[in-house]
């Protein structure tokens, strides 16, 4: 099954049980301000779950475009790390609950008219207390008691607003996949359990001060990786070598002149532009722009960790723009906006790409320098202010000066960054406000 089959079978399929099939919604989140961008397929609900909005219709289900970059270091590193990803999500608002959402989970993915997983390979977590679900998965759904696991942590939360208990289902994609350790098992670090599918039994409303208030109805929130499914059905080692992905890693293997699963070091890389290209190309399909702030910074970032990673393959010209035409490749069908906006989005990035080049040379080896300097001084700390001057003066992401640092046995010191940092912040606020001028970055 492609990506595409995978994504329609699971909307599909939940159309048959009564929902309301939606476009994925922007990743600019509208009205609300807990969020920099939509990371998860209930965020764009959040009104109806609370009761605040009613929706069309009590069931509805979504292919959500995601950005989370609380995990970007790993990218490339593990399997399944993106910035960028589809989640699959059916929601209640005040209508199924816990029954109808574990079966028809399990129903999707074990019955051989859907996915046709092997049940007995399928793992399932609970929240500690939660005897409902426990109850559910083994009398009605018949999973081994050995195989449903409570954990203290299953509890699902987003900025403020709808949260609740929660409970996971895993595939055991086998030992040959685990990491060897005695101890090794659902919720283990290694790619062996891989976490497909999160049902969330959304019954709480958080505020922000912290405060749990039970909701006056009672909801399902569940969210599917997409990229995760399509990796298991499509039998590949990773998301990024399936249909999904892997378009993107021949085209950066080409353009770099290197072999893909020759050398970790470039098969990090490669793995770092085929999702960092998706994050972008999306991010400006949807409307946000490079900037210094904001979801404009959290863009810019992934552009320029990208064109890092292009140059540590050896990428001296620049590449990024030809991966439009790849990323819509692979994403049109689902988002045909993104066909209609291609020139943009491939003006924004050249844009960018090229704006980065200049200055990334000159900070690269002021970097360099001051590494080598310290080494010299068998000192491990980068200054803050040195990290602080080449951000603000070279426009060199500080979270890269970071990275390159690790690679070197450096660490920065972060107090006298974020010092040099909020120091900047008052000037440009007091220039600002002598100029009256909002707009500046
Ligand atoms: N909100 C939950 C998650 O993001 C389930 O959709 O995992």
């Amino acid at each position: 099954m492609t990506g595409n089959e995978l994504r329609n079978a699971y909307l599909e399929f939940f159309r048959s049980k009564d929902h309301l099939v939606l476009p994925s919604y922007s990743l600019i989140p509208e009205n609300d301000p807990s969020l920099l961008l939509i990371g998860a397929g209930m965020a764009p609900f959040k009104p109806f779950f609370t009761g605040k909005m009613k929706p069309l219709h009590p069931r509805i289900v979504t292919s959500q475009k995601c950005i989370r970059t609380g995990d970007i270091e790993n990218v490339g590193r593990t399997a399944r790390h993106h910035t960028f990803f589809e989640m699959l999500g059916n929601f209640s608002f005040g209508d199924y609950f816990k029954r109808e959402a574990i079966a028809w989970a399990w129903e999707f993915l074990t019955d051989k008219r859907y996915l046709n997983l092997p049940a007995d390979k399928l793992w399932v977590t609970i929240y500690t207390d939660d005897d409902e679900a426990h109850g559910i998965w083994l009398n009605d759904i018949k999973v081994p008691a050995e195989r449903i696991i409570r954990m203290e942590d299953n509890f699902w939360e987003i900025g403020t607003g709808p949260c609740g208990p929660c409970s996971e289902i895993y595939v055991d994609l086998g030992e040959h996949r685990g990491c060897g350790s005695a101890d090794c098992k659902v919720g283990c670090d290694c790619d062996r359990y891989l976490e497909i599918w999160n049902l969330v039994f959304t019954q709480f409303d958080r505020d922000e001060a912290g405060e749990y208030t039970p909701l006056a109805k009672k909801n399902i929130d569940t969210g599917a990786g997409l990229e995760r499914i399509a990796s298991v059905l499509q039998n590949k080692p990773s998301n990024f070598e399936t249909d999904l992905l892997y378009p993107l890693i021949e085209y950066a293997a080409k353009a770099a002149s290197v072999e893909y699963g020759k050398s970790d070091k470039t098969d990090v890389s490669l793995k770092v532009v085929a999702d960092h290209g998706r994050s972008m190309v999306v991010m400006i399909g949807d409307g946000v722009l490079p900037s210094n702030e904001g979801r404009g910074y959290v863009l810019r970032r992934i552009l320029r960790r990208a064109v890092r990673h292009g140059r540590l393959m050896g990428m001296e010209k620049p590449f990024l723009v030809p991966l439009v035409d790849v990323v819509i490749g692979i994403l049109g069908a689902a988002y045909p906006d993104l066909a209609v906006k291609r020139d943009y989005i491939k003006t924004i990035i050249g844009l960018e790409e090229e704006r980065f080049r200049l200055t990334l040379s000159q900070g690269m080896e002021l970097l360099g320098t001051l590494i080598a300097d310290l080494q010299e001084a068998g000192k491990d700390v980068l200054p803050g202010e040195d990290a602080f001057k080449l951000y603000d003066t070279f426009g060199f992401p500080w979270e890269l000066t970071r990275e390159i640092l690790a690679e070197n046995g450096i660490s920065l010191e972060q107090e006298g960054f974020e010092r040099a940092m909020n120091e900047q912040r008052e000037r440009a606020r007091a220039a600002r406000s002598d100029n009256n001028d909002n707009g500046a970055m």
